[in-house]
């Protein structure tokens, strides 16, 4: 599994906060998987630079999972979940619904993030919010259904059922 990760943030673009705790979050959960990071960029939250690098990534081959942080909350600069609406064309509300649920049951804040999951093509793209505590929190719920999206997105699963009790 090729994952990109791509970090959201104003005062990480600016310079402003030298660790990027999120994305090196998303680094460890990813390393229990049979998976390689092999893209990573951080934004601004800027909606349509942030929906070029997705589509860049999407389209590039070269990606099947592309995990975004940050950005997805109500502030008047979250746009994540908007720049990631504009460029899938599949919605899959299942993994949003599924962290939404486990997050309101560790706090009740988990119910700011409007983060979405979608298909662009081959490629699955899953927004996370932005503290490294919400995306280890997020990730554990959607990880054990992230190779079983790719192999399903690839057209490599032949068998649901089975590689479901795998
Ligand atoms: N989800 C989990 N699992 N744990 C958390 O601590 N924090 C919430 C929420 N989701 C949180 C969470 C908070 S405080 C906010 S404001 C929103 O995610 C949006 O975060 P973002 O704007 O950094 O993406």
């Amino acid at each position: 599994m090729r994952v990109a990760i791509l970090t959201l943030s104003d005062s990480g673009w600016r310079g402003e906060r030298q660790h990027d705790g999120s994305g090196e979050a998303i680094r460890e959960r990813v390393a229990q998987l049979d998976a390689a990071v092999v893209e990573y960029a951080l934004l601004p939250d800027e909606k349509d630079m942030i929906a070029a690098k997705l589509k860049e990534w999407a389209d590039s081959g070269r990606v099947d999972v592309i995990l975004t942080t940050g950005g997805t909350g109500l502030s008047p600069r979250d746009f994540t979940p908007e720049a990631t609406m504009m460029v899938i064309d599949r919605i899959v509300p299942g993994m949003a619904e599924a962290m939404r649920a486990e997050s309101i049951r560790k706090t009740p804040r988990g119910m700011l993030s409007r983060g979405v999951a979608g298909v662009r093509g081959k490629c699955l793209v899953v927004n996370l919010p932005g503290s490294p505590k919400a995306v280890r929190e997020c990730l554990d719920v959607i990880l054990p259904a992230l190779p079983h999206a790719v192999e399903i997105m690839r057209g490599d699963a032949r068998d649901c059922a089975r590689s479901g009790r795998a």
